[in-house]
C-alpha cells in the first residue's frame, strides 16, 4: 500500500482550523493596530514646535514681544487677535490669548491635566486641550475633564492697539 504524504484527514482539518484562526486574528490585530496608531498620532500634533508661536492657524510671530513675565502683542500686526473669536497660542511664553467679544483673556497654556502646552483648539469661547480632551472656559475654569483644576489666568491691558499680558 502506498503511503500518503498528507496527514490523516482529522489532522488536516485541525491544521486548517488553526490556520484560519491565526489568519483571522492577524487580520483583526492589523485592523485595530492601524486604527490605534492612526488615532494616537496626527500630523498636526507632530508638526507642533514648542519654541514657535502658534497663532491659532497662523504661525507668524510678528508683532509679539516676550520680555520676562510681560508679553506684548501689537494688534495692528496680529490682526487675527483683533477680531472677536480670534486667538493665539504664544508657545514661547506658554500663553493662550483670546478675544472674547472685544475683551481679552490670557491663560497659561500648560494644561492642568498632564502638562501639554502646544495642543490647543479654541471655539465658542472655550479652549480645548487636544491631548486628552479637557475643555476650559474663557476664564480658565474646567468645563470637561480629565483636567480637574483651572488654567491660571493672567492680567491683560490694552493701550494704543497693543495688548500687554502680565504673567
Ligand atoms: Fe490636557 Fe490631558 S494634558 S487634557
Amino acid at each position: 500500500m502506498k503511503k500518503s504524504n498528507l496527514p490523516a484527514s482529522g489532522t488536516l482539518s485541525e491544521s486548517r482550523r488553526k490556520f484560519i484562526e491565526k489568519a483571522g486574528l492577524t487580520t483583526v490585530m492589523s485592523t485595530f493596530g492601524v486604527a490605534f496608531f492612526t488615532s494616537c498620532s496626527t500630523s498636526e500634533e507632530d508638526d507642533v514646535n514648542p519654541s514657535n508661536t502658534n497663532t491659532g492657524g497662523n504661525s507668524s510671530t510678528a508683532g509679539i514681544t516676550v520680555s520676562g513675565s510681560t508679553i506684548t502683542v501689537d494688534l495692528s500686526v496680529q490682526t487675527r487677535l483683533a477680531t472677536a473669536g480670534g486667538w493665539l497660542l504664544i508657545g514661547s511664553a506658554a500663553t493662550l490669548v483670546a478675544n472674547i467679544n472685544g475683551s481679552y483673556v490670557a491663560l497659561t497654556s500648560v494644561c492642568t491635566h498632564s502638562g501639554c502646552t502646544d495642543n490647543w483648539a479654541f471655539a465658542n469661547s472655550r479652549f480645548t486641550c487636544t491631548c486628552h480632551g479637557s475643555v476650559f472656559d474663557s476664564s480658565g475654569g474646567v468645563i470637561q475633564g480629565p483636567a480637574n483644576s483651572p488654567l491660571k489666568q493672567f492680567a491683560t491691558s490694552l493701550a494704543a492697539n497693543k495688548l500687554t499680558i502680565t504673567k
